[in-house]
């Protein structure tokens, strides 16, 4: 098996076919430390914890995962819990995508299995035969590697998807007019739970990575530069979005990491190309509205190891053919939960005096129908695999 990108799609699908005794090969462009340097969003499914746990990569999220029971919405001093575990018996656990990728890479390290970085023009041929093959250059020399399938985990810039002919491919994508911009702090979290803020400031999330470790988002317009927001006005803009109690309460510090993320949906339909299949970002992009972008990428994992280790080891063929329609389904319906979510609780810049209404509306309903909470906190614990 090639695995284009060691992100954790790649990571996650070498170490679960390894296992199983399917050698792999991962070819990543970037470094190892460039990798571990993204700060990517931090919680995890209980679906996401049981694969990690499966994979061999489950002790560091036990010990230092924080389990949540909940989450709240908000809007201006309007509070609403939404208690995952009274509504469906599940939690989230809360843990970074950053600290999920550095045990995925000491397991593979552990392993001995072959990971590549550095390599440049990934060309992926011969998909329609019985061996494909990628071709590539590292430090300027060609190299060709044969192999029986390909997964494509190079994330939303990577080559895979655009391997497959235009004709055979259809597009779907929303662009949100805002982005979020993203602050890491060394300072107590500003509540026990993640918080979800509508405001008509705009929207704010107030998250964490754990007991003195803080992740904080605010709402602001694409055309933003990091450079024009200093952590002051990064807190003042924070503290009028968020319910005033939490604000006035809140700890505020200097930010170790700030960062602005830009905000779509994104699709590309079918995964499955001859031999050739699409795992994660390589295929789909949601808005971080509920953080389903890592949880896709792992139920993607899942049903494609299973199908992978099937078609290798008992020549069974039923699982890859099914792949792309059943990693989709599940697909369409997260991208659904984070388009609401997001519509929910964002300002639009052009809106009219309605759309408030309308967002008001739909927390008040929160508030008052546990049928509303229950289809919320069953959409954002994990829809089953
Ligand atoms: N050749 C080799 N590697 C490539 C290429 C290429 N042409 N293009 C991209 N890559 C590598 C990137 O450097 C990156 O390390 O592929 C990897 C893709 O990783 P991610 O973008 O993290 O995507 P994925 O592994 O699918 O992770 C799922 O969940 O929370 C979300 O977006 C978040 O990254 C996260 C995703
Ligand atoms: C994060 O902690 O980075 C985070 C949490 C929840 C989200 C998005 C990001 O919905």
């Amino acid at each position: 098996m090639a695995i284009i990108g060691g992100g954790p799609s790649g990571l996650l699908l070498s170490q679960l076919l390894n296992r199983a005794g399917v050698d792999t090969v991962i070819l990543e462009r970037s470094t190892r430390e460039h990798v571990l340097s993204r700060i990517r969003a931090g919680v995890l499914e209980s679906g996401t914890v049981e694969l990690l746990r499966e994979a061999g990569v489950g002790d560091r999220v036990e010990l230092h995962g924080l389990p949540h029971d909940g989450c709240y919405l908000t809007d201006d001093d309007l509070m609403v819990h939404i208690n995952f575990k009274a509504l469906t018996g599940k939690q989230v656990m809360v843990f970074g995508q950053t600290e999920v990728t550095t045990d995925l890479y000491s397991a593979q390290d552990a392993m001995g299995t072959m990971i590549i970085h550095g390599v440049e023009d990934v060309r992926i041929t011969d998909l329609d035969q019985s061996q494909s093959c990628v071709e590539f250059s590292i430090d300027g020399v060609s190299k060709k590697l044969n192999c029986l399938y390909v997964a494509g985990c190079d994330g939303f810039h990577g080559v895979s998807r655009n391997t497959i002919p235009l004709g055979v491919r259809r597009e779907y994508e929303r662009v949100y007019p805002f982005g979020w911009l993203g602050v890491l702090s060394e300072t107590p979290p500003a509540n026990h739970e993640l918080i979800y803020a509508n405001s008509s400031h705009g929207f704010a999330l107030a998250s964490m990575r754990n007991e003195n470790l803080s992740r904080y988002y605010v709402q602001v317009p694409t055309t933003d530069k990091v450079q024009e927001w200093s952590d002051d006005r990064f807190w003042s803009t924070l503290k009028k979005r968020l319910p005033s109690d939490t604000a006035e309460a809140m700890v505020t510090g200097a930010s170790i990491e700030k960062s602005i993320a830009p905000l779509r949906s994104f699709a590309s339909e079918p995964l499955r190309w001859g031999n050739l299949f699409l795992v994660g970002d390589a295929a789909h992009i949601v808005p971080p509205t509920g953080a389903k972008g890592l949880n896709l990428a792992v139920s993607d994992v899942y049903y494609l190891h299973s199908a992978l280790i099937d078609a290798v080891k008992a020549k069974r063929s039923a699982g890859i053919d099914g792949y792309s329609d059943r990693a989709l389904a599940r697909i369409w319906k997260a991208m659904r939960f984070s388009w609401q979510m997001t519509t929910m609780l964002h300002r639009f810049d052009d809106e009219d005096s309605f759309a408030a209404q309308m967002r008001k509306a739909s927390l008040n309903h929160l508030a008052s129908s546990e049928t509303a909470r229950r289809e919320l906190a069953e959409n954002y614990i994990g829809l089953p695999y």
